[in-house]
């Protein structure tokens, strides 16, 4: 049985502006989302702010209605059947709200616990568990007024696992976490998922997607337009290394020469103090054009010369900007109707 299944889920908000003349407008915030997740895996949802990912995740974990469309956690239906939905998942939020400042730890994880009906012999055993997993032992008694934001965080963690949900929806666990805090974080949810709970987790972060997601899908625009393993993602821009140049005094006429050089997709210059940086997107390997670029940029002073596969982050880019219709215009969703998986 699959963990979750989303299936042309949809979500259209209905607010009212204006004041002296109240308008009813409409956000297609979700528009027609479908995939899978199958149990134990590592799921990530990217996608620019707006594109529908929290709404997404809402849907799935009970606290929104689908406006059209099915969706299933272990096979009940979110609108059907919210109750045995909510036994199985767990969710967090970034951000700092949703704990009792005034309390410690401890006695914020025994309210939860008891909110979220842990039966009462376990409720020791299970909170001593995850102070340890979330690596909080022997700070449990201290005021969470005090915590910082990453322990904040993995407090979140904690409180999202009492249950023992078989799903965790994690909605942006590192923002605002500093790098350090961070890599905890990304290992605390890598041994949750290698023990067996099913990870769903949203997240800006590419490098992070990259080193935990098994399988990504980018949405914008309220639709899902890549998803594939974080590799498959990346082959899509493979090929398309970018050469980095440092030099001083290049013109816009050596810079159209590049351009026009058979094999560049785009070049731009950039003013780094007293040094230009050079970029060239290539659309083969950057081996190849290495020499008729210098040689179109012939008569300026060239510094260091570098080429990097593209990253996540590169393939990401290029996805989004491909579904809002290309780097220079502006969104046409008519066209992007059909998901490209
Ligand atoms: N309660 C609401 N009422 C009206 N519109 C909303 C509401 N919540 C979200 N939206 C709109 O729905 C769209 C999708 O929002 P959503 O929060 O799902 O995006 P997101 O992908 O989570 O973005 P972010 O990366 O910024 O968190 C946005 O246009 C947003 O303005
Ligand atoms: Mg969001």
């Amino acid at each position: 049985m699959l963990a979750i299944e989303a299936d042309a889920l949809r979500r259209t908000y209905t607010s009212r502006t204006g004041w002296l003349k109240p308008r009813r407008t409409e956000t297609e915030a979700v528009r027609g989302v479908t995939f899978e997740v199958a149990p134990g895996e590592l799921f990530g949802l990217l996608g620019p702010n707006g594109a529908g990912k929290t709404t997404t995740i809402k849907m799935l974990n009970t606290l929104l209605l689908p406006t059209s469309g099915t969706a299933r956690v272990f096979g009940h239906d979110v609108a059907r059947d919210p109750v045995a939905v909510r036994r199985r998942i767990g969710y967090v939020f970034g951000g700092d709200r949703g704990l009792y400042d005034r309390l410690s730890a401890l006695d914020n994880l025994r309210y939860f616990a008891e909110l979220y009906g842990v039966e009462a012999r376990d409720q020791k055993r299970r909170i001593a568990e995850l102070l340890d997993l979330v690596g909080l032992v022997g700070r449990e008694k201290e005021s969470v007024e005090g915590y910082s934001r990453g322990m904040r965080q993995r407090l979140h963690i904690a409180r999202g696992l009492l249950h023992r949900p078989d799903v965790l929806f994690l909605d942006e666990p590192s923002i605002g976490v500093d790098p350090v805090a961070a890599r905890d974080l990304r290992r605390t949810v890598a041994d949750l998922s290698a023990a067996g709970t099913t990870v769903l987790l949203t997240t800006h972060y590419m490098a992070e997607a990259d080193e935990l997601c098994g399988r990504i899908a980018v949405i914008a625009g309220g639709r899902i337009c890549a998803l594939g393993t974080p590799e498959s993602l990346k082959s899509r821009v493979r090929g398309r290394d970018v050469l980095e140049i440092e030099a001083y005094g290049v013109d816009e006429e050596r810079l159209d020469r590049v351009r026009r050089l058979p094999g560049v997709r785009g070049a731009s210059v950039e003013d780094r103090g007293t040094l230009q940086v050079v970029t060239v997107q290539t659309g083969r390997s950057s081996a190849e054009l290495h020499g008729p670029v210098l040689t179109a940029l012939d008569g300026v002073r060239i510094g260091r010369v570098t080429s990097r596969e593209p990253s996540l982050e590169d393939a990401y880019i290029a996805i989004v900007e491909e579904a809002a219709g290309g780097p220079d215009r502006s969104a046409t969703p008519a066209e992007a109707e059909e998901p490209a998986v």
